[in-house]
């Protein structure tokens, strides 16, 4: 590590270094990044998706670190972590994201300098604010951040009764340059948020995109609203939206029930505190038959197995992400007057079901995307809390993040993946230990521990 950065980390790592300290400190003029490039975004055109291998479309190298504008702050990146965006960024799913950057510098002037030829993309940070632009006045250097992934101008009307539905609003590390799988990231001030101080780097950067859509979909007035008592069928439990998704049912009185794939996971959504689980593997659940029609024989089958989970009583919300091959089931268990609540389509976006069963029983589709200020912020209050758990389960480095993208596309992983950028190394950044035996290293390590576990198992394996 060049100097510079090591007097940044010595001053991050320290108690005593002020927003002078940090303002002034000499930062170098290039980092390492995780990026695509433009001049291979066709290397994939013809294969099949599960053919694409996001490690030969992935690049560890040095770019320039941006210039930092008016509204504009440049975060040292202590730790980022893997979205599914990350997946479709990397096999340049369902558009090259360069087309993304350009369209966003069409809008404003600024936004020009996102159109690259490189995309460093990444949709969660953790870090410390070492670069302010004009006009900042929420933050300083040297305060610990969380970053909001959703990009708000706030500038035309329709975002001022939510942000998500500002016209120019984007997905950063996704539809913007310059995103957390680096060194040194570029937001805009209203991204920001306070860093939990009882959880670690990785952990931080691990909650605040699955935490805030979660929040989003179930609690907020523009997604599903859920009650006290109401029942939640919970797709992909033990993966990132999942996971986090159990933990605000529960937490709002909620009865969920996960849908999972295999044991292990299953085991890992009880660790959660859910008791109702669906195991797709031992159910063989086939939701369309060969020539594409819904399969009704396995639908009613699921239903019955979700319903007796739940004592006869029906589903109130379906949480939704996981798309072609699970949406017509979700429209189908959920009851009379149900919500279908969807954020996106891991398996296929081009979803088909039966109308009647939604229009008939006047069920609802709610689309939710991202999280606006407001929710971001309550998500991340209850993080700050202690009432919300991080869900890391593998840490990697950024130099070898390529390998954990392979890993959540093959759907190989459990909970989120964090990569450390800046941070050295694993359980740095805790400041409030209190606050963390309060809660319990047991509840904020559950994933952790099962992939230590996992792991040890392999490399006795490996031995014998
Ligand atoms: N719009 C937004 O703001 C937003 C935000 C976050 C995420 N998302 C989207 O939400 C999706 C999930 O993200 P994530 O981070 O939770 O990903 P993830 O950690 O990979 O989890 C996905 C889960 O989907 C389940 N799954 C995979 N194939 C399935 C199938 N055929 N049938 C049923 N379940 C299946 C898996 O669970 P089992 O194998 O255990 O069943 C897996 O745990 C992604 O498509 C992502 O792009 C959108």
């Amino acid at each position: 590590m060049p100097s510079d950065l090591n007097v940044l980390m010595e001053m991050i790592a320290s108690e005593h270094a002020n927003a002078d300290d940090f303002a002034n400190v000499k930062l170098p003029d290039s980092m390492k990044a995780l990026v695509t490039l433009r001049e291979e975004q066709e290397m994939f055109v013809g294969m099949e998706s599960e053919d694409k291998d996001p490690r030969q479309s992935l690049h560890y190298i040095d770019v320039p670190i941006p210039e930092v504008e008016a509204g504009e702050v440049l975060v040292a990146v202590m730790a980022s972590g893997i979205n599914y965006n990350t997946v479709w960024s990397s096999i340049f799913e369902p558009l090259s994201t360069f087309q993304f950057l350009s369209q966003f510098a069409q809008y404003y002037p600024r936004n020009k300098k996102h159109c690259l030829d490189y995309h460093i993309m990444g949709s969660d940070a953790s870090g410390v604010v070492v670069k302010v632009g004009d006009g900042v006045t929420l933050w300083k250097p040297g305060d610990r951040v969380a970053v909001n992934p959703s990009v708000a101008t706030l500038l035309k009307h329709q975002g001022h009764s939510d942000g998500v539905k500002d016209p120019d609003g984007r997905a950063w590390g996704f539809e913007t340059n310059f995103g957390g799988l680096a060194q040194f990231c570029l937001v805009q001030e209203t991204q920001l948020m306070a860093k939990p101080e009882h959880l670690s780097w990785e952990e931080t950067a691990s909650l605040a995109l699955v935490s805030g859509t979660a929040y989003r979909m179930l609690v907020s007035e523009n997604g599903a609203k859920m009650k006290q008592g109401d029942n939640v069928l919970i797709w992909g439990g033990a993966g990132g939206m999942g996971s986090l998704g159990i933990q605000y049912v529960l937490n709002g009185g909620g009865n969920p029930v996960a849908v999972v794939s295999g044991e292990e996971k299953a085991q890992l959504a009880r660790k959660l505190g859910c008791k109702l689980i669906v195991d797709r593997q031992k159910g063989r659940y086939r939701f369309f038959k060969e020539n594409g029609e819904e399969n009704q024989r396995h639908l009613v089958a699921f239903r019955a197995a979700v319903e007796r989970l739940l004592e006869n009583e029906q589903v109130d919300i379906a949480y939704e992400h996981t798309g072609r091959e699970t949406f017509g089931a979700s429209v189908f268990v959920a009851k009379r007057g149900g919500k279908v609540v969807t954020c996106g389509s891991t398996t296929g976006y081009q979803h088909s079901f039966d109308n009647r069963y939604l229009w008939m029983h006047v069920k609802s589709i709610i689309g939710s995307h991202g999280a606006n200020f407001t929710e971001a912020y309550e998500a991340n209050r209850l993080a700050c809390q202690g009432k919300i758990n991080p869900v890391v389960s593998d840490v990697y480095t950024l130099e070898s993040a390529a390998d954990s993208v392979v890993k959540v596309k093959a759907n190989e992983h459990v909970g989120k993946i964090g990569i450390l950028c800046l941070a050295d190394k694993e359980d740095l950044g805790i400041r409030n230990t209190e606050l963390r035996e309060k809660v319990g290293e047991d509840k904020i390590n559950i994933f952790r521990d099962y992939a230590r576990q996992k792991r040890a198992v392999e490399e006795q394996d490996n031995v014998a």
